[in-house]
């Protein structure tokens, strides 16, 4: 059994996806073992993104983070952090399928409604940065 560290940034919030979002979860037969909505700090948003530090997006990819509300979560089942990848699709709009959350929903690199972590490491790191309480 995996744990995964999954987000749905303020795009997602703004736009009334959470429920779609968490359904999508769901029905994948994933478990949800921990949620807070919040604002993430600079802070919180720069340790989070730290491997993007030297990135030419950094810095506007933490201040859409910390534009407003997030929808933290800690999901659990078999294979979690690759499946959930898969049920999130691509970063680029382009290459994310149709019947992926961003496939069906985003249509830009930055707003794409969903963080998910993409390794068992970032996923042990990002539940502890997050849910230091778990
Ligand atoms: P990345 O970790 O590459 O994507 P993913 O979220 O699929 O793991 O990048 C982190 C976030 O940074 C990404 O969700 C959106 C933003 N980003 C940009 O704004 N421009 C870019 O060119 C890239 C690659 C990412
Ligand atoms: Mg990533």
């Amino acid at each position: 059994m995996e744990r995964t560290f999954l987000m749905v940034k303020p795009d997602g919030v703004e736009r009334k996806l959470v429920g779609e979002i968490i359904a999508r979860f769901e029905r994948k037969g994933f478990t949800l073992v921990a949620l807070q909505m919040l604002t993430p700090s600079k802070e919180l948003a720069e340790a989070h993104y730290g491997v993007h530090r030297d990135k030419s997006f950094f810095a506007s990819v933490v201040a859409f983070i910390t534009s407003g509300p997030v929808v933290a979560m800690v999901w659990e089942g078999p294979d979690v952090i690759n499946l959930a990848r898969r049920v999130i699709g691509a970063t680029k709009p382009a290459e994310s399928t149709a019947g992926t959350i961003r496939g069906d929903f985003a249509n830009t690199t930055e707003q794409n409604l969903i963080h998910g972590s993409d390794s068992a490491e970032t996923a042990a790191e990002e539940i502890r940065l997050w849910f230091p309480n778990l």
